[in-house]
């Protein structure tokens, strides 16, 4: 099994392009279904969770061509022999399978799609995905871990209030509401960016869509006949890890191919920590930070301070005066990094959804567990301010989002091999 090796305490120095958006791309691969003619996608992200729902789509009935070198992925629906089904070998790996239900259903009347199951970050449960495609007139059965719809004469738009927000749900019901009959309005939505990025791309398949607020109104369409193109926008999370990695220890850090006002909480964030940054409309640059302040924070859908970013700033957090405190709002048990952290001289004590950080620690290196995608990556930036050595274990999880990470870090004369 791979592993990262870090040698902690060099200061970064360099240019790290951002990717594009692994949780933008996934909606809009499922999208892609909706699609009876060619899609090209720009700026792919290449890693696992990508290729795990190409390997879906493919199973769909999907042709796929990966220019990987170029970040281009080819699709075509030639809608020949298509597979209606999901199956569990592959929801269970990435729980972003489920977002092919509304688009399988919308479009082919029928879908049987594999409940994903629970995860380290928490339960994630899938009822708002099923309370909008009900409303839209599915018929929905759970039978032996399959979720099972049917709307035998189509869908019909409808009005529907989610009850609270989810990113995903949002995606399965602006999937759905594409093929359904008439109007739909969807209130309390989530507008992440990733799903201002599906919204755009369902625009060039044909799709009439208003966003106002948190309300969403999707005239239902016939199936895209266009060709399409897209490219998937900048990855915020990616952009907001390496801001906190030269926050930690840059020396001169630039990121580019970013635009800055939609990581504006992050950056307000970190200039009331005292991080010296100067933004550009494309570019950021984070000059040496001499010292931190303590800050309180609750992650929020965004426009808030995104849970994708947490255990990140906690390890900032650890380096800052005084005590900090996080209130982790969207998942229950997404502080697996906590006893990690731990073990490298963090001070953090945990009360119900809130954790207190209590700093400056001096962190040492130390053998430590990835939990899942953002734990693994806070665990190397740790890494790389702690004395000594850190090897971080099980780093399949980093590979399912970050692109690229060591090599990024390497240009910017971190320390940091895969064994
Ligand atoms: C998306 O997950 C992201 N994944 C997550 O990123 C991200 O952490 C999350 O949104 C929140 O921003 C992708 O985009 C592929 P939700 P999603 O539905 O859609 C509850 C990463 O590290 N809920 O907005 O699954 C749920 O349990 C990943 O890249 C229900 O109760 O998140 C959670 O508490 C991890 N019922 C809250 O809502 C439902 O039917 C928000 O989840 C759906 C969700």
């Amino acid at each position: 099994m791979q592993k990262l090796l870090i040698k902690g305490k060099k200061e970064l120095f360099g240019t790290i392009s951002i990717s594009g958006s692994k949780n933008a791309t996934l909606p809009i691969l499922a999208a892609s279904i909706l699609s009876n003619n060619g899609v090209k996608l720009a700026n792919v992200p290449m890693v696992k969770d990508i290729f795990t729902m190409l390997e879906l789509l493919k199973f769909i009935g999907i042709k796929i061509r990966i220019k990987k070198k170029q970040k281009v992925i080819e699709l075509k629906n030639n809608n020949k022999k298509i597979n209606t089904l999901a199956p569990y070998k592959l929801v269970k790996t990435m729980r972003a399978g489920v977002l092919v239900l509304g688009a399988l259903l919308t479009k082919y009347k029928k879908a049987k799609v594999s409940l994903p199951g629970g995860c380290a970050i928490g339960t994630r449960p899938v009822d708002l995905h099923l309370f909008a495609l009900k409303k839209l007139g599915a018929k929905i059965k759970i039978k032996d871990g399959y979720i099972i719809a049917e709307a035998k004469k189509g869908l019909v738009g409808s009005k529907i209030k989610f009850p609270s927000i989810s990113v995903g749900a949002t995606e399965n019901a602006l999937l759905a509401a594409f093929g359904a009959k008439g109007k739909t309005v969807l209130l309390n939505c989530a507008v992440e960016p990733e799903i201002s990025d599906l919204i755009s791309f369902l625009k060039k398949l044909g799709g009439k869509i208003i966003i106002s607020g948190r309300k969403i109104t999707i005239i239902g369409k016939n199936f895209g006949t266009k060709k399409t193109y897209h490219k998937i926008i900048f990855d915020r999370i990616e952009a907001g890890t390496y801001l906190i990695a030269g926050a930690l220890i840059g020396k001169k850090l630039v990121l580019n191919k970013i635009d800055t006002k939609i990581i504006k909480s992050e950056i307000d964030t970190l200039k009331k920590m005292g991080v010296n940054i100067t933004n550009n409309k494309n570019s950021l640059s984070i000059l040496k930070t001499k010292k931190l302040k303590k800050i309180n924070i609750t992650t929020k859908p965004y426009p808030g301070f995104p849970t994708d970013l947490q255990a990140q700033l906690m390890v900032l957090m650890t380096q800052a005066q005084g005590i900090s405190k996080i209130k982790e709002n969207i998942f229950e048990n997404r502080y697996m990094h906590v006893p990690e952290l731990r073990r490298m001289g963090a001070k953090i004590e945990i009360k119900n959804k809130t954790a207190y950080i209590f700093g400056a620690s001096r962190l040492t290196g130390a053998e430590v567990m990835a939990t899942d995608l953002r734990a693994s990556v806070s665990l190397v930036l740790a890494g790389l301010i702690a004395d000594n050595r850190t090897m971080v274990n099980r780093i399949y999880h980093l590979d399912r989002g970050y692109e690229f990470l060591e090599k990024k870090l390497q240009t910017c004369k971190a320390e940091i091999k895969r064994i």
